[in-house]
Parts: C-alpha cells; structure tokens; sequence
C-alpha cells in the first residue's frame, strides 16, 4: 500500500511551499569549459551548490528534495569522468553526512545501486541507516538511476509476487516504486538550458510544475532557488480540472 495518494487517483493538497522539489542539476560541464576549466571542476562546484541547495530548502520548509546526481545514461561518458565523479560521491558522503545528521536531514540515495563497487554501497547504507530516524528535511539522490528502470524494477517486483495475475492498475505498482516513501514532485526544476527530462522520475512527475532555468548548476543558489518557488507560486494546479472549479473550491472553504 502506498502512503502518498497518486496525482491521478485523487487531487493532492497543494501547499503555498512545495513539500516536494525534485532537480536535474545540469550545466557542470558548459560551466566549466565556459571558463577553460577541466569538466570536472564544474562537478566539484557542483557539489557546493548541493549544499547550499539543501541549506535553502531545510531553512524554506521544504519537505522533501530529490536530486538527480547521476544517470543509468551517463556511464556513456569517459571512463575518467565516470570514475571522477564516483570520486567525489564518495568525498561528498564522507564530508556531508555528519553535518546532516547533525541537522535532522534524513538521506537516501535511489537507484540500481549493484552497479557501484562495495565501499561506495557500503557508505550509502550506513548514511541512510544512520539519518533514517530523522524527521526534518529528506534528501534523496538518485545515482545510477532511469524513470523506465525505476518502473521495471517495480513491476518485477510485483509480478514476482502474483504470479499470473494480468489486472494489475496504478496503485498496486506505486508501492514498489523506489521513491514510495515520498509524495509526487510539486515541482521540477532542470538547471542548464536543456528543457527534456532525460529519463528522471518519468512516474512521479505525472503532475509536477517543470522550471527551467539557462544557469548553469554551480552557479545555483538560494535565490535562484527562491525564483523557482515564486514562479511554482503564480501556476494554478488544475490537476485536469478547469479553472472556474478551482474558483469555486476556493470560494466554498
Ligand atoms: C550535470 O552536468 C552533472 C551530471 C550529469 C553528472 P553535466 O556534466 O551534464 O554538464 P553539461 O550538461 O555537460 O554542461
Ligand atoms: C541528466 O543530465 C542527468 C543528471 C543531471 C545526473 P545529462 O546532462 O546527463 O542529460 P542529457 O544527456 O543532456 O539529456
Ligand atoms: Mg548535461
């Protein structure tokens, strides 16, 4: 059973602050080459933006934050890209968890994790074993993960579990989702210029307001941030129905 109703089953609450931000921290690279840097400085000031990116949404009350760190594509790039950026997950794991804790963030990190070496899962689980008890904001990153993997995998998990049965409908799958533990993006926000959503949470963003910003992600702050909430503000969630309903609900509560 899922504990999040589904945008397509049931109207959610929308609230002034989205509980729910999800990002495609694009722009790394063309940061950096912009400046005749190597790519992978543009991934090490990345990882600043993460943490400022975090700071802004736990001081907003922003509820949950997910972001796109690494995708089931990008092992498509060079093998010393690939390996740096592995590199700095596991730096960035050493360095920010404690402060985390120390925070009352709670982290998970989502994906087809078998494809990482052992000291890399080995860190995750301990990170997420040992934030899991906290109940301020919820980080999650999503490394080496896909939209189209993330539906399989639940639905190998479901079959598995009824064999035969040929009438499954939405509600069954969602639980076996990897972010079930989270309500849909409110909002999505892809920084870099590219406005596609590259095989991120192609399931939950069913009903999530896009943003794009041409800013490169290192250069990610909280006001750029702020920017992105004010624009979710000025959008009416119709969630399919029209806007004289809405006026209406409005009028009657
Ligand atoms: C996003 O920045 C970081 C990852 C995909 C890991 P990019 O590395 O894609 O930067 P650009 O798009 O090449 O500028
Ligand atoms: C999406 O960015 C993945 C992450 C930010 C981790 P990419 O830079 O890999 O996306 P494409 O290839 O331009 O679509
Ligand atoms: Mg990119």
């Amino acid at each position: 059973m899922t504990t999040h109703p589904s945008s397509t089953a049931a109207v959610p609450l929308v609230s002034v602050i989205p509980r729910h931000i999800a990002i495609i921290m694009d722009g790394n690279g063309r940061w950096a080459t912009k400046r005749f840097l190597p790519r992978v400085t543009g991934h090490v000031k990345g990882v600043d933006a993460v943490r400022r990116t975090v700071e802004a949404c736990a001081r907003s009350g922003v509820e949950y934050l997910t972001l796109f760190a690494f995708s089931s594509e990008n092992w498509r790039r060079p093998a010393d890209e690939v390996s740096l950026l592995m590199r700095l997950f596991v730096t960035a794991l050493d360095r920010e968890v404690a402060k985390m804790h120390a925070n009352g963030i709670r982290l998970k990190v989502v994906g087809e994790l078998s494809r990482f070496d052992d000291k890399l899962r080995g860190m995750i689980n301990n990170a997420e074993r040992r934030t899991a008890g906290n109940t301020g904001l919820t980080v999650t990153i999503c490394a080496n993960y896909g939209g189209r993997w993330d539906i399989m995998q639940a639905m190998n998990q479901l079959v598995a579990r009824q064999p035969g049965r040929t009438d499954f409908n939405e509600d069954d799958l969602a639980p076996f989702l990897s972010m079930a533990y989270a309500p849909e993006p409110d909002l999505f926000i892809r920084t870099g210029g590219e406005e596609r959503v590259s095989n991120f949470l192609l399931w939950q963003l069913a009903y999530s307001e896009m943003y794009f910003t041409d800013s490169y992600w290192p250069d990610f702050d909280a006001s750029a941030l702020e920017l992105a909430i004010t624009s979710y503000q000025q959008r009416e969630r119709r969630f399919g129905r029209t806007s004289e309903q809405l006026v209406e609900q409005k009028k009657a509560s």
